[in-house]
């Protein structure tokens, strides 16, 4: 059964899945790279050419797959921050026993977004907003998290291996 890490961009998704999977020794997929080597582009030049409703749709057909292939194996799924913006996602989420919302104040998730491995030009939505559009995105989305996930984890306090842990600890 599939352990699918949710939450805002920057709260470490990508960071704990790999450390998770490790922990486990199971695959890990993190679906922002994934639909990178699947497109044969960056997530940038996807919302370029199609903009961002053609890249959630590409969101949900990759995630439908993932699920549909690894019904019953064990796997690491990350995903993008937006995911849970479409409805059949969220849906198809639901339906999963173990899917994590990884939480973090918005200050913290934008610092990070900021500072990154990434540069900016990799989260087009970053480059497309305001600090103040993408806190109240931050806000809107926080409903939406909760209702694709079963576990809401607050990371204010964890560092990526503590979170880690925690997840075996609750999976
Ligand atoms: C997005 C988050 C990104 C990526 C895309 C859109 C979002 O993933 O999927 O830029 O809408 O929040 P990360 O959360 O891995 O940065």
């Amino acid at each position: 059964m599939p352990i699918i890490l949710t939450g805002f961009m920057g709260v470490g998704k990508t960071t704990v899945g790999r450390i998770l999977a490790n922990k486990l020794g199971v695959p890990f997929v993190d679906m922002d790279y994934y639909i990178e080597a699947r497109q044969g582009q960056t997530i940038a030049e996807i919302f370029d050419q199609i903009g961002e409703s053609g890249f959630r749709l590409i969101e949900f057909q990759v995630l439908t797959e993932l699920l549909e292939a690894d019904e019953n194996a064990s796997i690491v799924i990350s995903t993008g921050g937006g995911i849970i913006e479409t409805a059949e996602c969220r849906q198809l989420l639901a339906q999963q026993d173990q899917v994590f919302y990884l939480q973090d104040t918005f200050e913290t998730s934008w610092q990070r977004i900021n500072r990154g491995g990434r540069t900016q030009n990799d989260r087009p939505l970053v480059n497309a907003n305001s600090k103040k559009q993408m806190a109240a995105k931050y806000e809107r989305r926080i409903p939406l998290y909760e209702e694709a996930s079963n576990y809401r984890l607050d990371v204010r306090q964890t560092d990526a291996h503590e979170t880690a842990e925690v997840i075996i600890k609750m999976g």
